[in-house]
């Protein structure tokens, strides 16, 4: 069984579709055993809540400093012991400790085809509007390891969406998570489960 906690900070649509991936099955022999947030008002809370898993917030805010926090989620996260960290939509920055604590278990939803607007500043509605500023005809979603770059980690999946003229942010977003995000997360998490991925010189071998 694959135990995983999920690090969320807004509306938790991510982790809703990793919730009913495993009750529907679609992701098998995995276990959600935490949602992790840095803010007490995500409905992604609210989300675990009803599905009846652990919902914890810790957040930068509450502590002195970064390194204090750093600390602080470091030791919650060793105390869970997940074999996989997912981070959904989290928007905080991993401390590097963990990534050398966690190595290639921790995993990734952007909203494009990386390696394009990704890195600083690019989370959320910023990816969508980025996009539609260039003008791109395809754009999408990836899974990838996380690495200490920003959005550097071994890929693991990626799906195309297309762009349509006169779309709006918004609008993009939307059809990039209805069309991408909530396919190629569970996705990633059941082949993750079921053993068929490791990472060789820094690329997703799928067995
Ligand atoms: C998702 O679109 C996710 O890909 C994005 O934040 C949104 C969270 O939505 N993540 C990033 O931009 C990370 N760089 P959700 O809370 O409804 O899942």
């Amino acid at each position: 069984m694959l135990k995983i906690a999920v690090c969320v900070s807004g509306g938790g649509t991510n982790l809703q579709a990793i919730i009913d991936g495993v009750e529907n099955r679609t992701i098998e022999n995995t276990e959600i055993i935490a949602v992790i947030s840095n803010n007490q008002n995500a409905y992604a809370l609210e989300r675990a809540k009803q599905a009846g898993i652990t919902g914890i917030c810790i957040s930068p805010k509450e502590f002195a400093s970064r390194n204090d926090f750093n600390d602080a989620f470091l030791a919650k996260m060793e105390e869970l012991n997940p074999d996989l960290i997912v981070l959904a939509g989290f928007l905080v920055t991993i401390p590097e400790t963990m990534i050398d604590k966690f190595e290639n278990r921790i995993i990734n939803i952007h909203p494009s085809l990386i390696p394009s607007f990704c890195g600083v500043g690019y989370y959320g509605l910023k990816v969508h509007e980025g996009a539609l500023e260039r003008g791109v005809k395809i754009t999408g979603a990836t899974v990838h390891f996380v690495d200490k770059g920003t959005d550097t980690g071994p890929i693991i999946l990626q799906k195309p969406v297309a762009v349509m003229q006169g779309d709006t942010p918004k609008e993009l977003q939307k059809r990039v998570m209805e069309e991408a995000e909530w396919i190629i997360l569970p996705q990633a998490i059941n082949m993750i489960a079921a053993g068929k991925v490791t990472v060789e010189n820094n690329q997703v071998i799928m067995k």
